[in-house]
């Protein structure tokens, strides 16, 4: 098929990219002229695994193309995908300035039939107003759809994400849109839901927010585990092997960050009020998020008391694992409360340096690796779990440190093989209150009760 994608981000590249690798002909438009020349040049501007291997194939055979004119995809495609950002403002709601703008440049160029695809993730009846609009703008004769088709896809695992989804989600209003949507994704084989356009866009804002929720509901567990000495990673597991709640999005930790879920869960909040619904579970679950990275803070204080002169090893600054993206990551928040406390601060993470010497800036050290980072700590805080953080050598870190404390803010290591290796270890949700002189009185005060 000829297929237009507007918007060279991750959602919008990375569906390109693989489209174009299936075998369909592909035009990406990017109004940004770097990233348009490094694409060209087969250079991916951020780090996503494989990504640039299949932009570079494409190339070089073809079917995948540049450029920074919409008419010019608008021409050669029939299906055209909006993959723009959709921002959140201010007050909440998402900011669909460039799908506006997108569509109205998409409406005038049309002189045949075109299938719009939103991917970018809208709030319910935005595909409403983009039908609207371009029937009233395209020129007279010119027949037009526009589809919902969410992406479900992760950061770091984008690929396999987008080439073996869960489901295919369609939503259209007509048969010939349905027709060519079925069509591209049947290769797929997996389930598809076809539904109309505004459940399609709904049942992204309730997935992301779902998922969102779990998170903060595992977290809001992992306090009362700290506070009973239980263990969240155990509570989690057992609780996952039941198949109708499942064990995906229970890692407590210092909570969600990326482009996607406070911004989704935000405009879903608002999409909620504004037709007058209950959104008090949205507002919790995004509290419990903000109020993770404080609490992080706070629980190193308990186990250094005050960080004034300090100094903290800090692992891991991008919001997941496997990218370089540092948008809304907990690092963000806790690298800066840190100095702010007086603490001398050491950073080190594999992918996202680049971007953080930009955002992090002056009274931070940037180290070339973990061990680095952790060169005369009095605690290192892992904020990201890296794979080649698992690996590391503990000994020789702890023989590095002033002293040998970890606080594992991903629950990313086993608490008994660091204590065996000679480190204070604190998790989140892990029992380790009661290693705390604060948790020792509360014990004992526990004890006395019983
Ligand atoms: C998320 C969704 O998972 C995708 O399905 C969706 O397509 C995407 O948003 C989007 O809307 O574009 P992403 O933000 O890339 O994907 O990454 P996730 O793997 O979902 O992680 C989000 C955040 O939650 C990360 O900071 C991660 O560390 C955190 N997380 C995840 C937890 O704290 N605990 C968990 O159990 C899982």
């Amino acid at each position: 098929m000829k297929i237009g994608i507007i918007g060279a981000g991750h959602v919008g590249l990375v569906t390109g990219a693989c489209f174009a690798d299936l075998g369909h002909q592909v035009m990406m438009v990017d109004d940004d002229r770097r990233k348009v020349a490094a694409l060209r040049a087969g250079r991916v501007p951020f780090f996503e695994p494989g990504l640039e291997e299949l932009v570079r194939r494409g190339m070089a055979h073809g079917r995948l193309r540049v450029t920074r004119a919409i008419p010019e995809a608008v021409d050669c495609s029939t299906l055209l995908f909006v993959c723009v950002g959709t921002p959140t403002r201010p007050n909440g709601e998402a900011d669909l300035s460039a799908v506006e703008t997108v569509t109205r440049r998409i409406a005038r160029s049309m002189r045949a039939y075109r299938l719009v695809v939103e991917k970018s993730t809208v709030p319910v009846q935005t595909g409403a107003w983009m039908r609207r609009t371009l029937r009233e703008m395209v020129r007279r004769g010119v027949d037009c759809d526009v589809a919902s088709n969410p992406e479900f896809l992760r950061e770091g695992c984008a690929i396999q994400d987008f080439l073996h989804p869960d489901r295919i989600v369609i939503g259209a209003e007509s048969e010939r849109a349905r027709r060519l949507l079925v069509d591209l994704y049947t290769p797929f084989h997996a389930p598809l839901v076809v539904t109309d356009v505004s459940s399609a866009e709904l049942l992204k804002h309730a997935s992301n927010s779902f998922l969102a929720l779990k998170i903060s509901y595992i977290n809001a567990v992992a306090q009362v585990c700290e506070r009973v000495g239980a263990d969240v990673v155990k509570v989690a597991d057992g609780m996952g092997l039941d198949r109708r709640i499942g064990r995906a999005f229970l890692d407590a930790g210092v909570g969600w960050g990326g482009s996607c879920f406070s911004k989704d869960v935000a405009a879903f909040t608002r999409i909620a009020t504004a037709h007058r619904c209950d959104a008090s579970l949205l507002r919790a679950a995004a509290g419990i998020n903000r109020r993770q990275r404080p609490y992080a803070v706070a629980r190193l204080r308990r186990l250094l008391g005050p960080l004034r002169g300090r100094t903290v090893g800090v692992l891991g600054l991008a919001f997941k694992p496997d990218t370089d993206d540092l948008r809304d990551a907990p690092a963000l928040d806790i690298v800066p409360k840190l100095r702010a406390a007086g603490a001398r601060v050491r950073v080190f993470d594999p992918k996202a340096m680049p971007a953080a010497k930009k955002l992090l800036g002056r009274g931070v050290t940037f180290c070339r690796n973990a061990y680095e980072a952790a060169r005369g700590a009095d605690a290192v805080m892992l904020l990201t779990e890296w794979n080649e953080f698992k690996e590391l050598d503990v000994t020789r870190m702890a023989s590095l440190m002033r002293q040998p404390v970890v606080f594992d803010g991903r629950n990313l290591y086993d608490p008994a093989a660091m204590r065996r290796a000679g480190m204070r270890y604190a998790g989140i949700g892990r029992g380790q209150m009661q290693q705390t002189a604060h948790s020792t009185q509360h014990t004992e005060k526990a004890g006395k009760k019983r």
